[in-house]
């Protein structure tokens, strides 16, 4: 496939510049997943209630996430992009990479910071953003190839947890990229299971860079989920909005609370929807209900930090060897180099 041919057209802008249209390829899913009605099925509608996190990601739950990572509280993004500002260079450099493909790339924020290191290093990559948000994939893609004219985007759309064997393997080496700690939403098991496929992907030259968030002070870590601002909270309930619009749900969000705790035994955030009233929800696409208490939660996320000692243990079950590994003083989050081990 030729790459220009998947740009669509290029409308010239008010200003004279020429701003490029993309369209995203649909990654199928390697993996069966289930679907929204299943998910509500077998995670939903019987106890422990919970739901897989990647409904967060409406266009609304992606503006929100955005917000939540300008909060004072949310310490990963900054932290994340501090470290990526600082040694951006040196990741580049080191590696000399043709394409760059980001696993959950949401508004490709961070991601500016490898690209302000290729073009400070004269190295053109192809960028390749993978997540399952299409709206915010394309305009990002815009924005991006704006502000860097070298930069050819091609988005990717689809679940990266359902499998990556349909992912493009383009000419030349790729650096991975998952950042944000998305790993966390894993458990640990999961997150093995997701590394080895990540690097069973991987060719040799190939690397992942991978951002992974800390133990740490209870504290910090509750307050992060619990901005003072209620951006978090908004973020949680807005997940009912997603089951109202895509599954006909009729869930009322005042009769819901936010609340996120860290659990020490399983170092994890542990995201919820509380019942505020016994209530009946509805899901007539199904032609099932939901029946809730007074105070029965409905586990939405969680959220998974890691040692140094759990993160090396993590990468090795995945047979990946880490290269490089940078953090801040206070280690609060990880940002890992690694290549295959095979
Ligand atoms: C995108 C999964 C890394 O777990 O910190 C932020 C999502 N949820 N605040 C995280 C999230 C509530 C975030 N990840």
């Amino acid at each position: 496939m030729i790459l220009h041919d998947l740009v669509r057209d290029v409308t010239p802008a008010v200003d004279g510049s020429e701003k490029k249209t993309v369209a995203a390829i649909r990654v199928p899913a390697a993996n069966e997943v289930a679907d929204l009605a299943a998910d509500i099925r077998q995670n939903l509608l019987q106890a422990p209630y919970s739901l897989p996190p990647k409904y967060f990601y409406d266009h609304r739950g992606s503006v929100l996430f955005d917000q939540i990572c300008d909060t004072p509280e949310y310490y990963p993004t900054r932290t994340e992009s501090k470290l990526l500002s600082r040694y951006c260079q040196h990741i580049i450099d080191r590696l000399s990479v043709h394409h760059i493909i980001e696993l959950g790339s949401g508004s490709s924020r961070k991601t500016r910071h490898l690209f302000d290191a290729c073009q400070m290093l004269n190295q053109y990559p192809q960028y390749w953003p993978f997540d399952v948000c299409e709206p915010m994939l394309i305009q990002t893609a815009e924005e991006l190839m704006l502000q860097y004219d070298w930069l050819t985007v091609q988005p990717l759309e689809g679940d990266y947890s359902a499998g990556l064997s349909h992912l493009p393997k383009p000419h030349g080496h790729s650096l991975y990229v998952f950042l944000g700690s998305s790993i966390g939403n894993f458990t640990e098991q999961q997150a093995v299971s997701f590394l080895k496929e990540v690097s069973q992907h991987m060719i040799s030259g190939d690397s992942l860079l991978l951002g992974i968030d800390r133990v740490k002070d209870k504290a910090v870590l509750e307050s992060a989920y619990n901005d003072r601002q209620g951006v978090t909270a908004e973020f949680n309930l807005n997940v009912l909005s997603v089951l109202n619009n895509e599954a006909g749900a009729n869930f009322k969000l005042h009769q819901f609370n936010h609340q996120a705790v860290y659990n020490e035994t399983e170092s994890q955030i542990e995201m919820y929807l509380q019942s505020l009233a016994d209530q009946k929800i509805s899901f007539p696409a199904i032609n099932e209900a939901l029946y809730l208490q007074n105070g029965e939660k409905i586990l939405t996320e969680i959220s998974r930090k890691y040692s140094l000692e759990g993160i090396e243990s993590l990468l090795a079950q995945a047979e990946l060897e880490i290269t490089d590994h940078f953090e801040p003083a206070n280690e609060y989050f990880s940002l890992i180099l690694a290549k295959c081990s095979k």
